[in-house]
């Protein structure tokens, strides 16, 4: 399927066929491509949780305001971001090309130390991408997903283990829509509105 098409079927599916699962072979060749996702510095601050066993996503479901869609897919995924994905610099940075690795590894942490709004944002931002990856991903593998943020963050966090350094970013439901059907394209705003040439006063398309 070529990205256009791919672009075109993927939908946030909210009514799942209960009692599918989806195999450890099927995600990881899912989060195979999910870790292809660009990041700043290339520091990769995301994590995942699945959440496949249908008690706990029962009990899920009570965190993320009772949507129906956590209970009857076949694993609703925690895509949470890293506040402090900086401290692997040294790591990460071992096999790149040495000027890259010169220049980033020192910079890096200073970038990042003591800038909490700037470690959130990173995380929400790498967290998002790799959410995006991880719908399209799953689509091209004949696979519906949602992404969700109606959740208590919080509850979540501790229902999932996660530490003090780790932040749910959104939850992402993977499944089968119930009966093949997907929900109908809702409104999109055209391009004359969100794009501009330049200055956001700028030329627009036609
Ligand atoms: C960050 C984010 C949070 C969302 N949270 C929810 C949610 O909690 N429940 C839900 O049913 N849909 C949720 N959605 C889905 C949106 O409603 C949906 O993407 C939008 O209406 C456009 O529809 P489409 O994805 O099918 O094109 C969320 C989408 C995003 C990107």
């Amino acid at each position: 399927m070529n990205f256009s098409d791919l672009a075109r079927e993927r939908h946030s599916v909210r009514h799942y066929t209960p009692g599918l699962t989806i195999s450890d072979a099927e995600l990881e060749a899912i989060f195979a491509d999910v870790a292809l996702s660009p990041s700043s510095f290339n520091l990769q601050p995301w994590q995942f949780v699945v959440v496949r066993d249908p008690a706990r996503r029962q009990a899920l479901k009570n965190l993320a305001f009772y949507q129906q869609q956590v209970e009857d897919c076949a694993a609703a995924i925690i895509v949470c971001g890293k506040l402090n994905a900086h401290v692997d610099t040294v790591r990460i940075y071992a096999d790149a090309p040495a000027p890259m690795r010169e220049k980033f590894v020192p910079m890096i942490p200073g970038v990042y130390e003591g800038q909490p709004g700037l470690q959130r944002e990173e995380a929400v931002r790498g967290g998002s991408l790799a959410a995006m990856t991880l719908m399209y991903a799953a689509k091209a593998r004949g696979w519906d997903t949602g992404p969700m943020i109606g959740f208590e963050a919080d509850k979540v966090a501790t229902f999932v283990n996660l530490d003090a350094n780790t932040v749910p970013v959104m939850i992402v439901v993977i499944g089968k829509a119930l009966n093949g059907q997907q929900p109908q394209r809702l409104y999109r705003r055209p391009l004359s509105e969100i794009v501009h040439y330049e200055t956001l006063d700028g030329r627009t398309p036609a």
